[in-house]
């Protein structure tokens, strides 16, 4: 693999320890991958930062390489364990915030925004179209690829990591013009409204699709907030990083051959294996993947003088300068006022909920993955509005 000149003295250690270990770390995967050369990277998103997942052994490797190591490109944080200033009010224990502050800390002395969040796009982070960045919340790395027309592969934590430090990534996989041409057709034959739908569309086609790009057809219009709901179950119920939709994203591919169908019926199964039927309701959240203002906004309209019932918790997660526009607005008091809470920086799948809930209903397809397979909670998928029907019935 060819490095320039800086990219050398990088691996040679010139510019420190961190440095040195995060260009072989990225030079390592090139090598792996087939890569000719590294291309500049102009933002990065960092998953693995919830002390849940990391644990002491995560937080040693960030620990070391924040000792010399700084961040060269903007990088922002997936979401953490916990809202890392209201955690009290949210059942989180003073041992868990203090260990997960310890990696939020970590993360801030290597120059890296602490707003975690799984759309960072939504708060700032924001590529345009073309441009190679290093992403590695799976979502936001499929909203980055599909809606925004932007460049990267399916980080890892450790890889991330290392593009921020070195602002490099090796050139391969969709980084490259040839991999990112779409590989199946999937004609929708039925009106989709709202995140539900667009989300067990996202697990149909993931499921059927694995790892193959999609080139999708049939949806006249989509909001952001759809997409996002979209680009999180693509990618979860699939390996899906990158899809194309006819009329609604921007970049150029051929038409494959190979078509499918996704009709009504198939979005109903999908929707009735996320549902249980004996599922008893304590648990309601909505914001994955995060919440935006729009969506905000509506909650607490839906929550405005109504009390959640006695037995019901319900989050709405969102990124912190999403919050603070909620304070700003009064959406927040509403909301809270009610008895839900908006929680920020961290979210239903990655914040220490195991054993505190038997059930969830959410809009997210994905957040129903979560529950069921890490959290063993019962689910069942509704709209935003029978969410928070549920919440104060
Ligand atoms: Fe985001 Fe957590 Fe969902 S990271 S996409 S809110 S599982």
């Amino acid at each position: 693999m060819k490095l320039t000149p800086e990219e050398q003295d990088m691996l040679n250690g010139k510019y420190g320890r961190a440095t040195r270990k995060a260009m072989d770390i990225i030079t390592t995967l090139g090598e792996i991958y087939g890569a000719e050369r590294l291309v500049p990277v102009s933002s990065v998103q960092i998953a693995g930062v919830s002390y849940h997942n990391l644990g002491e052994e995560g937080l040693q490797f960030l620990s070391e390489l924040a000792e010399d190591g700084q961040v060269r490109v903007l990088t922002t944080l997936n979401p953490a364990g916990m809202d890392l200033e209201e955690w009290q009010k949210h059942g989180i224990s003073a041992d868990f915030a203090k260990n997960q502050q310890r990696v939020v800390d970590a993360f801030e002395r290597m120059g890296i925004i602490t707003t975690c969040t799984c759309t960072p796009y939504l708060v700032g982070n924001l590529p345009h179209y073309g441009e190679s960045v290093a992403w590695a919340e799976s979502s936001a790395v499929c909203f980055a690829n599909s809606i925004i027309g932007a460049r990267t592969n399916r980080e890892g934590g450790p890889s991330a990591l290392a593009a921020a430090l070195t602002g490099r990534t090796a050139e391969y996989g969709l980084h490259l013009d040839k991999n990112r041409m779409a590989q199946v057709k999937y004609e929708v034959t039925t009106d989709l409204e709202g995140t539900v739908d667009f989300g067990l569309l996202g697990q149909v086609i993931g499921e059927r699709t694995k790892n193959a790009i999609p080139y999708i057809t049939g949806i006249s219009r989509a909001t952001t907030d759809e997409l996002k709901s979209l680009c999180a179950s693509i990618a979860t119920y699939g390996g899906v990083a990158l899809f194309h939709m006819e009329g609604i994203t921007p970049n150029r591919t051929t038409i494959p051959d190979r078509i499918e169908t996704v009709t009504r019926e198939d979005l109903e199964q999908a929707r009735q294996k996320l549902d249980d039927a004996d599922a008893s309701i304590d648990f309601i959240s909505i914001g994955c993947p995060h919440a935006s203002i729009a969506e905000i906004a509506t909650i607490s309209r839906l929550l405005d003088g109504k009390r959640v019932s006695k037995g019901k918790t319900v989050w709405i997660t969102t990124a912190k300068p999403t919050k603070d526009l909620a304070i700003k607005m009064g959406y927040y008091d509403k909301i809270e006022k009610a008895g839900a809470f908006l929680v920020s920086d961290a979210c239903c799948a990655v914040a220490p909920l195991k054993g505190r809930f038997s059930g969830l209903m959410t809009d997210s397809a994905k957040a129903c993955f979560y529950a069921r397979g890490t959290n063993k909670f019962k689910t069942l998928i509704r709209s935003v509005e029978e969410c928070i029907k549920e919440a104060i019935e």
